[in-house]
């Protein structure tokens, strides 16, 4: 199931917004086959595990996720392993589809065929944090990333914020930006900073044969402040805005641009709803969320715990009491208030700390 894993991690960059899946086939303690799922559309793991197998009656089919039992853009892969006539099934997780889970065990079991499921289970869920929530919790999963300095600012008072980080921080970044559905980040980041917010890796980079997928770029804009001249209409990549103003005129500028104005509830304040507009993206199929933006948008996701996890750069600078702080989360007044986070990582990128954090919501 290990090396399942390891195949299934080959579509890193490139399974969205089907999830990351490998497939191992092995007879007589030797690996006759394996497989992974590259692109949506494409081939699923087991079928290109079969393949890759040849004749694999009899074998032990290692799989990192339920084979899919339903008509998608291809065949239900539980048809190709049963007429491939495997003694066994391993299955790392269940499909995490309430509504299907379990449907293309009970098919394999009804085929006579031997089922083992939860091998290397919590190894397979982290494959797919997006994928699994999505089906789940109708939610992506929310990953901020935040730059900071060594005293926990993320901008001067006057807005700067380029760059906190070093150069191999923020190539590092490229590779989150690289493995996410979207890049979420607001107009009040664009208007300040005009970023591109997009991919500046190869394929090379990324290890991938096929051309590289560009994340969809989600900008919160409530109001439509943006215009369509800031730089991010410029660049290559698909563009979704999400506001609660219905200004024609605005909005028909940033569709010449070649943006999607998304209008949606807002949150009885006048600014865009974040639950409603999270629910909307799954709804079109994003997995991953990447988040790159200041204090007040990433304060308000961690507040209305729709933040899972925190990428956090902190470079060994002091910016001083002065600058902004990491996130705008209101005023606490007793410590049972603050969020707790548990570390998942620490490494050094360059001069940087890189710290990956769960967000501790259950
Ligand atoms: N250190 C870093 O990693 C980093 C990264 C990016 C940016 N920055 C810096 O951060 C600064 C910008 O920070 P910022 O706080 O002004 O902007 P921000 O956090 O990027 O975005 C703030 C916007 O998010 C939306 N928002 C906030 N709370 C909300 C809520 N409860 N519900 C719905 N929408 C909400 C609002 O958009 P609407 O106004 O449209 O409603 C608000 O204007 C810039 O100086 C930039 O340089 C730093």
């Amino acid at each position: 199931m290990a090396e399942a894993l390891r195949q299934a991690r080959k579509g890193f960059y490139s399974a969205h917004p089907n999830p990351r899946v490998g497939c191992v086939i092995v007879r007589d303690d030797s690996m006759l086959g394996a497989g992974w799922h590259e692109f949506t559309g494409g081939p699923h793991a087991e079928v290109n595990a079969i393949a890759a197998a040849g004749d694999s009656a009899g074998a032990d089919f290692y799989v990192t996720l339920e084979p899919c039992s339903h008509h998608g853009r291809t065949p239900p892969c539980v048809d190709a392993v049963i007429a491939a006539e495997p003694a066994r099934v391993i299955v790392a997780m269940q499909d995490p589809n309430p509504e299907i889970s379990g449907r293309g065990l009970e098919r394999l079991r009804d085929s006579g065929i031997e089922v083992v499921v939860g091998v290397l289970e919590s190894e397979a869920r982290d494959l797919n944090p997006g994928f699994v929530k999505r089906m789940e919790r109708r939610l992506p999963f929310v990953s901020i990333k935040m730059a900071l300095s060594l005293d926990g600012r993320s901008a001067l008072a006057n807005g700067v914020s380029q760059w906190i980080t070093g150069e191999p921080a923020r190539r590092d970044v490229q590779f989150l930006r690289a493995s996410c559905s979207a890049i979420l980040s607001s107009a009040r980041t664009v208007l300040a900073d005009d970023p591109s917010l997009n991919l500046r890796l190869s394929k090379q980079d990324l290890g991938q044969a096929r051309e590289l997928r560009h994340p969809v770029r989600v900008l919160v804009d409530s109001k439509l402040r943006l215009s369509g001249k800031e730089k991010i209409f410029s660049t290559e990549g698909e563009i979704w805005v999400y506001t609660c103003s219905a200004d024609a005129a605005s909005k028909a500028s940033l569709i010449e641009r070649g943006a999607q104005v998304i209008e949606i509830a807002d949150d009885g304040a006048g600014r865009v709803s974040l639950p409603a507009m999270l629910q909307d993206m799954a709804g079109r199929g994003i997995n991953e969320v990447h988040t790159e933006c200041g204090a007040g948008l990433a304060g308000a996701l961690i507040e209305q715990q729709l933040a899972d996890q925190m990428m956090l750069y902190q470079a060994p600078h002091l910016l001083g009491d002065q600058a902004r702080g990491g996130f705008e989360l209101g005023e606490l007044t007793a410590m049972e208030q603050r969020t707790t986070c548990r570390i998942c990582d620490i490494r050094q990128v360059g001069k940087d700390l890189r710290l990956t954090l769960n967000l501790n919501q259950d």
